[in-house]
């Protein structure tokens, strides 16, 4: 039994979660999690909403809240939107929690120590409307190594680089469209190049990545810069630094913070369990295996950010040091990333309306539909294209007319014939029966190397391979036209095994579908556990409460083991019905529909928010020009 960390992604509480959001962090580290839970091995699963930082403060002055407000908002929205995909966290938390904060500051005041961080200066971008200073991820402009027109003044999306805002050509606003102006302040910085030796070497020692990520991670090298970890900003987490402290104009930047939320939320979890320690089996023990799960754009904070703030806390840089309080802490095993989802051929763009929320698709269809798209057809290692034809397409001929059709042919001859799991002598077995039986057991070996090796498209489409071929078999041996009752019984207990097989190997996948197949072959008790959302109080501020996603997912008891379950003869079958809803086709019609009224609405948003931002500015100026016109008159 190994302990495994799944770390995923925290999303943004700055509005709910798209498609593109859940293919990248959530369906993949979900099935992955429930995998290693019918493994045997001891997972925990945990994340929350990342909730400082200025994507917050920017949502907030849109919708008119404050920036707690906000988080309140979208935290409780998309807690509840990742509870119905069915996400089975452990532990699903938040930034906002007095014992995030707390474990941050322990983190930044060690690496501090260690001599990691250290005080310098920064040239920082300010809005000349609003005065305040505008966030990296939020200024837009040509990349000045590719020529990329929608690079970032983080990052540039098109050839990966690291950028600074500065080294933009033509840097523009991306909330209102305005220049901004650059002014240099004091920071905070991550000491990387100091790091950097210890961080390759941890990247050398990793094996079985994908080599997209492999490949742009070691790019990263080629040419490393100390990182500013403070903000000029009023929302954050506190600098713990005397004189910093109390200045409610400084704050950590938001993904210092948002990173150690991967050790803060296992903290909370312990805590919550009454167990306070054992986060540290995770965490502490060298032989814990940790895995990221996110999207593409992460890849840089996961693959050097995250892994020189661990160095740097147990002081394992070129400038030496030891752990703080929080012991030596693990390195992550692996990071897997996901490629982009686009839209009906276009990039996600939430503030261009090309998206497709999580929540609208569960509104109206079942989250095992989407899960399944996610699985089959996401953007695993290269960019995948999200389109309403094909996600009817892969509901309505595989889930539905492959895998529902086959349970339901197998349950209803069961049902009519035998009402029961019918008993056999395994000497009547033919050679075709047991082939079929060889090949569904063996699959639990197959299917669960590709999942070892995060190879999930792979695994799904194996699991699918075999759905057709018990479906050949039951075409082939016609049972609803055998009239002996001894082979009949053979066939159908043949059928029954495999598809119980099959089921179990969907159930990382397709839990909800998978849970009711299970009570349709007679089953009891549950093999495929839901996540629920549950309400607490703050662990360290009882004025502070929240949403929290968490369950029940222990093997034996709600989890089934990965391995071939024998059904019992005498087992009753119940009266079959359908499991699997099949999708009207002229739904594709209406979601595109939809999808196109919903990009025309963002973009005349858009233009009320850049001519709010103008006038604005007109006013600033005019107003800046007065004083000097009286003073001339008084003269
Ligand atoms: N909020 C970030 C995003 O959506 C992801 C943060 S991952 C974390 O891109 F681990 F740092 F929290
Ligand atoms: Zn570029």
């Amino acid at each position: 039994m190994t302990n495994i960390l799944v770390s995923v992604a925290w999303p943004y509480a700055n509005g709910p979660r798209h498609v593109g959001h859940v293919a990248g962090f959530g369906v993949p580290s979900d099935v992955f999690a429930r995998y290693e839970r019918m493994k045997g091995n001891n997972v925990l699963m945990t994340s929350g909403t990342d909730e400082h930082g200025t994507p917050i403060l920017v949502q907030a002055e849109q919708e008119g809240l404050t920036a707690q407000q906000t988080a309140d908002k979208y935290n409780r929205i998309i807690a509840t939107d990742l509870t119905n995909l069915g996400l089975s966290y452990d532990m699903f938390t938040r930034t906002t929690t007095k014992n995030h904060e707390k474990v941050v500051q322990e983190m930044f005041r060690q690496c501090l120590a260690n001599g990691y961080i250290y005080k310098g200066k920064q040239k920082v971008a300010i809005s000349p409307s609003t005065g305040r200073t505008l966030p990296d991820r939020y200024i837009e402009g040509t990349c000045p190594i590719c020529g990329y027109e929608g690079a970032r003044g983080d990052q540039c999306d098109n050839c990966g680089n690291e950028l600074d805002p500065t080294d933009l050509i033509n840097p523009r606003s991306k909330i209102n469209g305005e220049t901004p102006i650059f002014k240099t302040t004091e920071h905070y910085f991550l000491d990387l190049p100091a790091l950097a030796k210890a961080n390759l070497a941890w990247l050398d020692s990793r094996h079985g990545w994908r080599t997209g990520v492999m490949n742009f991670s070691k790019g990263l090298f080629k040419k490393v810069k100390p990182r500013a970890i403070t903000r000029d900003i009023d929302w954050g987490i506190p600098v713990p630094v005397d004189g910093w402290i109390d200045n409610p104009n400084k704050r950590l930047y938001v993904w210092f913070d948002a990173l150690i939320g991967y050790v803060s939320s296992t903290i909370e979890w312990a805590r919550r369990q009454g167990t306070p320690d054992a986060w540290k089996q995770w965490w502490n023990n060298p032989d814990a295996r940790i895995y990221n799960f996110m999207g593409k754009d992460n890849i840089t904070f996961h693959s050097q950010i995250w892994p020189s703030e661990i160095l740097a806390y147990n002081g394992e840089g070129d400038k030496g040091g030891k752990p703080g309080k929080l012991g030596h802490l693990n390195l992550p095993e692996m990071v897997v990333s996901s490629a982009y989802m686009t839209m009906e051929g276009r990039k996600f763009s939430s503030s261009r309306g090309i998206v497709i929320y999580v929540r609208d698709v569960l509104e109206r269809y079942s989250a095992d539909a989407l899960r399944y798209y996610i699985s089959i057809a996401g953007p695993e290692n290269q960019d995948a294209d999200f389109t309403w034809q094909e996600f009817v397409r892969h509901n309505n001929e595989e889930l539905v007319s492959g895998w529902g059709n086959l349970v339901n042919r197998v349950a209803t001859l069961l049902h009519k014939d035998f009402g029961a799991i019918p008993s056999i002598d395994p000497h009547d077995l033919t050679d075709q029966d047991r082939a079929l039986l060889q090949e569904t057991e063996s699959g639990f070996d197959r299917v669960g190397a590709d999942l070892d090796e995060q190879r999930q498209h792979a695994a799904l489409t194996e699991i699918m391979r075999m759905v057709g071929d018990v479906n050949k078999y039951i075409s082939d041996t016609e049972p609803w036209k055998i009239t002996d009752q001894a082979r009949l019984a053979t066939v159908l207990h043949t059928a029954a095994q495999a598809v119980c097989d099959l089921d179990l190997m969907l159930a990382p996948f397709i839990p909800d579908g998978s849970q009711k197949v299970w009570e349709q072959m007679g089953g009891t008790g549950t093999i495929a556990p839901m996540p629920k959302l549950v309400d607490v109080t703050d662990l360290d501020n009882p004025d502070f409460h929240y949403p929290i996603i968490t369950g029940d997912y222990e093997l034996g008891k709600t989890v089934a083991a990965w391995k071939r379950h024998d059904i019992v003869d005498g087992t009753p079958i119940p009266a079959a019905h359908p499991l699997f809803p099949k999708i009207p086709p002229r739904a594709v019609q209406e979601e595109l529909a939809r999808f196109k009224s919903a990009m025309k609405a963002r973009k005349e948003a858009k233009k009320a928010r850049y001519a709010k931002a103008r006038a604005a500015l007109k006013k600033a100026q005019e107003q800046a020009d007065k004083p000097e016109q009286t003073e001339k008159t008084e003269k």
